[in-house]
This record gives structure tokens, C-alpha cells and sequence, in this order.
């Protein structure tokens, strides 16, 4: 196989890290492989805070959901969707002003299809990150809960209107430990449709998770006294979960100030 490939398939997500530091070196290889990364028009739509101030990273692993790895991980990125840069390059350096004066393009604040650029931008730069993460021997994992506590982390991390959350990486060397078993996947046929969508219906998604659903019966995971499906088990521990209400809530919060000031 391909080393790429093989980089990709070996691939997990890494919560425990060594107390091995990460070189500046290594750091600035992995911020330039991850700058390589496509981005919208070659804008680079997207900013990383880098957060090493150890009362920060311990202030997010709280934010977070209040996950204390954060806190420990060597690294901490967080992927930020940013057209604040643009915003003030369009304002500063006229560019706003001499299309109103020639007439040829009123201002306009960004909305929504900004915003989805702009994630797109961030969240590939991220994944960029994570391949040349493990390339350099670094394990990585994602941190979703970053969306929560929107007001709290802004003021965190200075964000400003046109910047929202997008994503975010921990990173370090591996801890040592017995060879864990990768998760399991959906089969390709369930995930990938030809020519439009191809709704799954309970009997194709039983088909699609089913080796989700049964890793998880043998460590004795799911609900019910492990007697539960995998439904049962997402429904009750992410789908009605505290966290996703307030990432619900908090998403709203970052989505109405970028819009509406
Ligand atoms: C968007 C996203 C958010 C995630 N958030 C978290 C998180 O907050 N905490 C965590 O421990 N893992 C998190 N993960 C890691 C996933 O649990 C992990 O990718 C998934 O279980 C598959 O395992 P693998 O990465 O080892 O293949 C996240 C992954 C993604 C892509």
C-alpha cells in the first residue's frame, strides 16, 4: 500500500500523550504542511490559535465540556472560520470605498454563505493538520465541543465578530500504550450514493452501523443493560445530551453576532 495510504488507514484518534515535547521544528514542519491545505480563492478564509498559556488551556478543557486531556495535550490549536481579515483588509485599504465611488459594488457585510466558506477553509486546514500530524509521528484528536460556551470562549480568546469557532485540535506523541483496535467505519456502499441522494432506512442503517453496534455490545456499552441498539445508545448520549443543547444554543449565539453584529 501507498504510504499515504497506509498513514491514513493506521490512523486514530489520540487522547493520551507523551511527556515528550514537540520540538519548534517540528512545530513550524507541521504549520507549514498545514497551510498547504486547498482554501476558498486562495484566501486562507480561516485563522489557528495556537493556545499555550497553561491557565487558558485549562480555562478551554472546562469550556470544552470539560474534558482535562485538553489541558495536558502539548499542543492545542484551535481552527478558527475568520473573515475578520478581509473585513478590515476591504475597510483599510479603501478596496470598500473605491467600488462605492466607481459604482461598482455596494458594501456588503458577510452572511451566511460566508460563514460556510469560511468553515469549509478551517476544517480543511485541520484535517490537513491531522495527516501530517501522524506523517510526523504526532497523534491528534478533535475537539467538537469548542462550539460550546460561545460567549466564554470568545472572550478567551479575543475573538472578534467576523471570527467563529470551527474546529479543534489536540497534539503530542503518543503515549506507550497496548495497541488499541481502530474504530470501525460504515461500509462504503452506505455512505457513498450515485447521482443523488439515496435515503437509508432502518434495515440499510442497521446494515451500515452494525459493526458500530456490536463493539459496542462487547465492552457492554449500550443502554438497557447493553439489551439496547446503537440508536438507542446515540439518541440518548449525544442526540438528547446536555452538550448538544448547548452547542445548539451556542452555535446560534456565534451564527446571529456574525450576522447581525
Ligand atoms: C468533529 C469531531 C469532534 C470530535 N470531538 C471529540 C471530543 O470532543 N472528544 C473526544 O474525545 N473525541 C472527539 N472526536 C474524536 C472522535 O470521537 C473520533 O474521531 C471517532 O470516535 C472515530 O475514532 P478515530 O478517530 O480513532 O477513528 C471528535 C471527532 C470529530 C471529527
Amino acid at each position: 500500500m501507498h504510504d499515504t495510504l497506509r498513514l491514513i488507514h493506521s490512523r486514530r484518534s489520540i487522547r493520551t500523550f507523551s511527556d515528550r515535547p514537540v520540538s519548534d521544528d517540528t512545530l513550524l514542519t507541521l504549520k507549514e504542511a498545514t497551510l498547504r491545505a486547498p482554501t476558498a480563492g486562495n484566501m486562507a478564509l480561516y485563522s489557528i490559535i495556537e493556545v499555550k498559556d497553561q491557565s487558558k488551556k485549562e480555562r478551554l478543557a472546562l469550556l470544552c465540556d470539560d474534558q482535562p486531556m485538553i489541558a495536558k495535550a502539548p499542543v492545542v490549536w484551535v481552527f478558527l472560520a475568520d473573515m475578520q481579515k478581509w473585513v478590515n483588509y476591504f475597510e483599510e485599504s479603501g478596496a470598500v470605498k473605491r467600488a462605492q465611488a466607481a459604482g461598482l459594488a455596494a458594501f456588503r457585510s458577510p452572511g451566511l454563505g460566508d460563514i460556510h466558506l469560511c468553515l469549509q477553509d478551517a476544517i480543511i486546514a485541520a484535517q490537513n493538520a491531522v495527516i501530517a500530524a501522524e506523517a510526523l509521528g504526532l497523534g491528534s484528536c478533535y475537539i467538537g465541543d469548542v462550539i460550546e460556551n460561545f460567549e466564554d470562549l470568545s472572550d478567551l480568546l479575543c475573538l472578534k465578530r467576523f471570527t467563529i469557532p470551527a474546529a479543534m485540535l489536540i497534539l503530542g506523541y503518543p503515549k506507550q500504550t497496548a495497541s488499541v483496535k481502530q474504530s470501525p467505519r460504515c461500509p462504503v456502499d452506505s455512505i457513498f450514493m450515485t447521482d443523488g441522494y439515496e435515503e437509508l432506512h432502518l434495515d440499510a442503517l442497521e446494515q451500515a452501523y452494525h459493526e458500530h453496534e456490536s463493539s459496542r455490545r462487547k465492552v457492554g456499552s449500550l443502554p438497557y443493560g447493553n439489551e439496547g441498539t446503537l440508536a438507542d445508545y446515540y439518541y440518548l448520549r449525544k442526540h438528547s445530551s446536555a452538550f448538544m443543547e448547548e452547542m445548539n444554543r451556542s452555535t446560534a449565539v456565534m451564527f446571529e453576532r456574525w450576522v447581525n453584529g
